[in-house]
């Protein structure tokens, strides 16, 4: 690589620090994790007022010798915009508001599963993964699909079926108020897929008129205990789901391949009346390239997709991926609503 020249010795500087920049970018997940962990974002929503880094300290319960790092862990987090600093001391950004242990709509849970060992180590195997037979790297490093160590491993199971609740509450809070057209006029729901219930909960509290079923794998929803208008049933997608008026779908589809995706969605079809009868499918999943032009939008769905290759043999899909199945499998139309930013509602009709 030549070095006289002015404009390739830029050029071989700028690669590097993009090269760097990608080599560390672990740092922002795992300085956010620490954070966390520590309960920082709690300690400073508690202190209600600019936090002193003295004071900071102090709360964590940590040695003094410890404030010089935790200023560089501060530093590190106020340059990502988690939290500010005003008159000399720390408050929470407002994303960081997500961050919190007891806000109802907290991404924590999902925050702490997805940087959880178990789910890490996938990461560490990907190239052995793609020199083997493995279905994915999960399997490469646990010896296991996601879902059958989840029925083995209580805590798995348990941090898994958390962190989609979280996304649920927040995901149900926004789309049965902006969305309430998508649901009225329904008698029965059922949700495919549905873990422990919180969309279902969701949906028969707002609706009250609707009968819901969550419908998920037995060790998902062993115990749990159902109400006037919500039923928990235990089975297999593949096998068989039960009749209702509307099939839901959240964050079901992209775990599967094209082939079980096509499987899944019959298994839909023979559940739901006609079109003409009401019958239809909601699914919530991305739509990649949906918000054309926004390159953060777009990384992290791209950062989805290789989650998905990751745990799962799904993949993340654009419209034309999503038309192709819904028509493979005799669905007449569907609609797409961006409502969820990194994911959509797609309703599709038989
Ligand atoms: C990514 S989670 C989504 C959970 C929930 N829908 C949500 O978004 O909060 C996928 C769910 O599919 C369930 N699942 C996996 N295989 C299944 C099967 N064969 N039959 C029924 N449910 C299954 C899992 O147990 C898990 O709860």
């Amino acid at each position: 690589m030549a070095l006289e020249n002015g404009e390739l010795y830029k050029e071989l500087l700028d690669s590097q620090a993009h090269i760097w920049n990608h080599i560390f970018s672990f740092i922002n997940s795992m300085t956010l994790k620490c954070a966390i962990e520590l309960q920082i974002p709690d300690i400073i929503h508690r202190h209600g007022s600019p936090i002193l880094l003295s004071e900071l300290v102090e709360a964590l319960g940590l040695k003094q010798e410890r404030t010089y790092f935790v200023y560089r862990l501060m530093r590190i987090l106020v340059h990502s915009g988690f939290f500010v600093k005003q008159s000399g001391g720390y408050l929470l950004a407002h994303t960081s508001r997500l961050l919190l242990k007891d806000e109802p709509l907290s991404v924590r849970p999902f925050l702490l599963a997805i940087l959880d060992p178990m789910i890490l180590d996938p990461w560490k195997h990907m190239t052995k993964w793609f020199q083997s037979d493995d279905l994915t790297p999960f399997a490469t490093t646990h010896g296991r699909m996601l879902w059958d160590l989840a029925s083995h491993e209580p805590r798995l199971n348990d941090f898994f079926n958390e962190a989609m609740a979280s996304d649920a509450r927040l995901v149900t809070s926004i789309i049965l108020k902006h969305c309430r057209g998508v649901f009225e006029g329904l008698d029965s729901i059922v949700d495919v897929g549905g873990g422990t219930g919180t969309v279902a909960k969701a949906i028969v509290e707002g609706f009250p008129e609707i009968k819901c079923t969550c419908f998920d794998l037995p060790h998902v929803i062993n115990g749990l205990v159902g109400s006037k208008n919500l039923s928990y049933v235990g089975g297999d997608m593949f096998q068989a789901i039960p009749s209702a008026h509307v099939v839901l779908l959240k964050w079901i589809l992209h775990d599967w391949s094209d082939e079980e995706c096509m499987k899944i969605l019959k298994r839909c079809k023979e559940a739901i009346p006609s079109k003409e009868n009401g019958g239809k499918l909601i699914i919530i999943d991305m739509v990649v390239k949906v918000h054309e032009g926004d390159n953060e939008l777009l990384e992290t769905q791209l950062f989805f997709d290789m989650l998905m290759m990751t745990l799962t043999k799904g993949r993340e899909r654009n419209e034309d991926d999503w038309a192709k199945l819904f028509n493979d499998v005799g669905f007449s139309n569907y609609k797409i609503t961006p409502i969820l930013r990194l994911r959509s509602l797609i309703e599709v009709y038989p």
